[in-house]
């Protein structure tokens, strides 16, 4: 592989080429990562480019030069703040789409900054025609937790059905992920082009943001996905990510209202939470966590303001996502007779693909105990279990099948401060080192040092805070977290508006 910083891979081999190699393990140290961007322009060959400089742009004249007729000579920006990545639309002509919204609100005015995560798809397309030749396609990639790979394959040099799933030959792609049915969707090609068909797969195959229900006929630039797997389709060509980690979670504006609208307990709050991240919801009894976190996991919508994960709006497609999270309630909803081994079978039985074999479940079942630290436990009857070994079930139940994405309410209530400590490192684990996003509604701040960020909610469903644990002294001028509260409760609409400031 090339070492540059910058170059070209043309349409011209069928092999799959790891277009990365060099990403950077240690994202939870705080160590900056390593960014990308992989850059399909009008000239049609993929280009890797490291966003190397505190402020990059993209255009004709831009530090990074795109050829396009339809970009603008400064289209847009690349901005590297604090570890974190953001880009916004310099006031373009023709505008940039970020996961699917356009985010140039009006045509030489900047948009603002959008925060963005591994796999974020940006595109500058001419209007209503999304596979017009000029169109450019960029996607952004980070090293975060495990090595990134983005790959491609012609279609064309494949055999016609060419198969997508759980354990296809290495002819197809292979999604390693029990989210994934053995054989999940299949691309064919007609004289008309390649179509994608959804094989009855359990959870589905969404192409822009939609699950399909008939085969579909692929343009240039869709983005397809299954299970955690985004594909890139493009003249023939798939462009995917081999090893996708953690959800990026967009909440847009959500409000909550109850009692015919008389009653607002969610007050418009918007935050992104990025892929991996460990974020605590806290804030005084009442003040709308778990309503807020029930409304994030798509349990019980919001009464306006979208949320989407990764891309794709979550209450439009609730069926197509619901297999990517895991929703552990605060009281325990397991079966007090089943010895913890067996009970997580059943839920295997239940949660997985039909066509999974004893011995995947068996696999998957003993991974999870082992992730879950249960395995010296697995023979017990739960009800035998200590009330942190039965938390620890309710997210192995969770964990079954293999989600992305993790929320919480209260896990450790009721649990002594030691094994407070040990699940909430066990859940710091979960997302550093496994790669999972985990929202946890907690009312203890003795582990609040664990987590990568804060969201505090005051009284009303108002979000008075979003930031780190460190930050947020400085914010509300106090030595320790719990000071907070008493001043939150006596200063509302003060915190509320610096927060609005802060973001
Ligand atoms: N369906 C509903 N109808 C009316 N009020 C509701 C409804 N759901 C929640 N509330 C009210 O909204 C507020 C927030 O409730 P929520 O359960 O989200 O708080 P919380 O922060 O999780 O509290 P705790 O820390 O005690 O669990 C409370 O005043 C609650 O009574
Ligand atoms: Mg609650």
């Amino acid at each position: 592989m090339n070492t540059d910083n910058s170059y070209s891979n043309g349409f011209n081999d069928d092999k799959t080429v790891s277009f990365f190699s060099k990403v950077s393990p240690y994202a939870k140290q705080n160590i900056k990562e390593t960014a990308y961007l992989i850059i399909i322009d009008s000239e049609r060959i993929i280009k890797t480019v490291e966003l190397n400089k505190n402020e990059m742009t993209i255009g004709k004249h831009g530090d990074i030069v795109l050829h396009s007729s339809i970009v603008s000579r400064i289209h847009g920006k690349f901005t590297e703040y604090m570890g974190e990545y953001y880009y916004n639309d310099e006031g373009s002509l023709n505008g940039t789409e970020l996961n699917g919204t356009q985010i140039r609100i009006e045509k030489n005015v900047p948009s603002k900054k959008y925060n963005l995560g591994n796999g974020d798809v940006i595109k500058i397309f001419v209007p209503d025609n999304p596979s017009h030749p000029e169109n450019v396609l960029i996607i952004f990639s980070t090293g975060s937790v495990s090595n990134s790979k983005w790959s491609y394959i012609n279609l064309y040099n494949k055999a016609s059905p060419f198969f997508i799933g759980r354990s296809v030959t290495a002819d197809g792609l292979r999604i390693e992920s029990v989210q994934a049915s053995k054989i999940h969707a299949i691309i064919y090609r007609t004289s008309n082009g390649f179509y994608i068909a959804d094989q009855n797969s359990l959870n589905g195959v969404a192409v822009n943001g939609k699950r399909i229900f008939e085969n579909r006929l692929l343009s240039d630039y869709d983005v397809i996905c299954i299970a955690n797997t985004k594909i890139i389709y493009l003249s023939g060509y798939i462009i995917f990510n081999t090893s996708p980690n953690g959800v990026r979670l967009e909440i847009n504006n959500i409000s909550k209202t109850v009692n015919s609208n008389k009653h607002t307990i969610l007050d418009n709050i918007s935050l992104t939470i990025n892929p991996c991240e460990l974020v605590a919801v806290i804030g005084g009894s009442g003040a709308g966590k778990t309503t807020f976190l029930n409304c994030i996991n798509g349990y019980e919508p919001a009464t306006s303001g979208t949320v989407c994960m990764d891309g794709l709006n979550l209450y439009d497609n609730y069926s197509l996502l619901k297999s990517r999270i895991g929703n552990v309630p605060q009281s325990d909803d397991l079966y007090d007779y089943l010895s913890v081994y067996n009970f997580l079978k059943f839920t295997a039985m239940l949660r997985l693909p039909k066509d999974i074999s004893k011995q995947e479940r068996q696999n998957r079942i003993n991974d999870v105990l082992e992730i879950m630290g249960l395995e010296e436990h697995k023979n017990k009857l739960i009800k035998k279990l200590s009330g942190g070994q039965k938390k620890r079930v309710s997210i192995a139940m969770e964990m079954v099948s293999d989600p992305d994405i993790f929320f919480l309410d209260e896990p450790t209530s009721g649990l002594d401060p030691e094994t407070e400590t040990s699940l909430m490192k066990q859940l710091k684990k979960l997302s550093s080192e496994i790669g999972k996003t985990i929202i946890v509604i907690t009312h203890t701040l003795q582990n609040i040092h664990l987590f990568d960020k804060i969201v505090f909610l005051a009284p009303g469903g108002r979000l008075c805070y979003y930031g780190t644990p460190a930050s947020a002294l400085e914010f509300f001028n106090v030595t320790t977290i719990s000071d907070a509260y008493e001043k939150v409760r006596n200063n509302t609409d003060y915190f509320v508006e610096k927060c609005k400031k802060y973001q």
